[in-house]
């Protein structure tokens, strides 16, 4: 699972974190509370160090509410300040400006008393591809249009972004690349389509999907293809031959056959990452925060 993750825009998001930090207050990172792990660049810690930080654990809406719950719980006992958030509706991004006066407190009183009570805040936002980072910038500062692609490849320039009269966004390509040596890791940035068709082909990934699912969320794998029971996973069968055989069973309920009566497992494993991403088959959190060292 070697993919090109673009070093070049790499080197050069560290060099503006490096460069900026020292104008913000704080720092806001938005993770996917799907894979609040597996969305983070441990970079960040080291990038930003001493910087109060606030977590935003966007795509809340499509996350398994205990799930949410959880992480927002570790997150805060690190010391950070958390967010919920659906950015597509806006759900959770209105507390962003209180949520960062209240992290910020200490400061806001020391400047208060300096008679500087009027001082602009200002606040860096980082995160990975697709986690919702030009949405939620667009919700959290009322902004109606998107701004400019921030993709890789297209150049933009740092932008201070009100959001109201003494606070202020870095609007700037703050996109840091997830790490996609662990296994597991790119796995689950496949799943949840933060990054597409990079990493495996999509019947390969669907088996794991399918596999995944059985072992944590076998209740939305029976309802979404109306399974009454799941095939049992052999002794030592790995997740893609025990995948394959939940995408045939699921496939075959569906009636995707093909000449001789076989399923068609390769358009299944598509219709169930489709289903899985669409929020389809409910709301998922991949990974806990007791499973994981961050
Ligand atoms: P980025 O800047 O981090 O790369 O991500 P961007 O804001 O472009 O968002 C990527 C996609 O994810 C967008 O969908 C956006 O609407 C959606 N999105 C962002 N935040 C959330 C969220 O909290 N919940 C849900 N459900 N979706 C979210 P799109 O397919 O590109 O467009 P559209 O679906 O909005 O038309």
């Amino acid at each position: 699972m070697e993919i090109q993750w673009y070093p070049g825009h790499m080197a050069k998001t560290r060099r503006m974190i490096g460069e900026q930090l020292k104008n913000v207050d704080a720092v806001c990172e938005i993770l996917d509370a799907r894979i609040p792990r597996s969305s983070r660049n441990p970079d960040v810690d080291g990038l930003t160090a001493g910087k109060p930080r606030l977590v935003a654990l966007n795509r809340a809406d499509q996350a398994d509410p205990e799930g949410v719950r959880a992480w927002a719980a570790f997150f805060r006992e690190q010391g950070w300040a958390v967010l919920e958030t659906d950015a597509k509706s806006g759900a959770g991004t209105a507390k962003f400006s209180a949520a960062i006066r209240e992290l910020l407190a200490d400061k806001l009183r020391a400047y208060a008393e300096k008679g500087q009570a009027g001082r602009v805040v200002r606040v860096m936002v980082l995160g990975i591809p697709n986690v919702g980072k030009s949405t939620f910038i667009n919700k959290v500062a009322g902004r109606k249009t998107a701004r400019a692609e921030d993709r890789p490849g297209v150049t933009r320039s740092k932008q201070w972004v009100p959001v109201d009269k003494g606070l202020e966004l870095l609007d700037t390509p703050g996109i840091l690349w997830p790490k996609l040596g662990d296994q597991e890791v790119g796995l689950h940035l496949a799943f949840t389509g933060a990054v597409r068709d990079e990493i495996l082909d999509a019947e390969t990934l669907g088996c794991h999907l399918a596999a995944y699912l059985a072992d944590r969320y076998p209740e939305a794998l029976k309802t979404g293809y109306k399974l009454p029971s799941l095939p049992e996973r052999a002794v030592e069968e790995n997740d893609v031959a025990y995948g394959w055989r939940l995408l045939e069973a699921a496939g075959r309920r569906r009636g995707f056959l093909v000449s001789g009566g076989e399923v068609d497992t390769e358009r299944m494993a598509k219709i169930l990452l489709d289903e899985f991403r669409s929020g389809k088959l409910g709301r998922f959190t991949l990974e806990m925060p007791e499973e994981n060292v961050l």
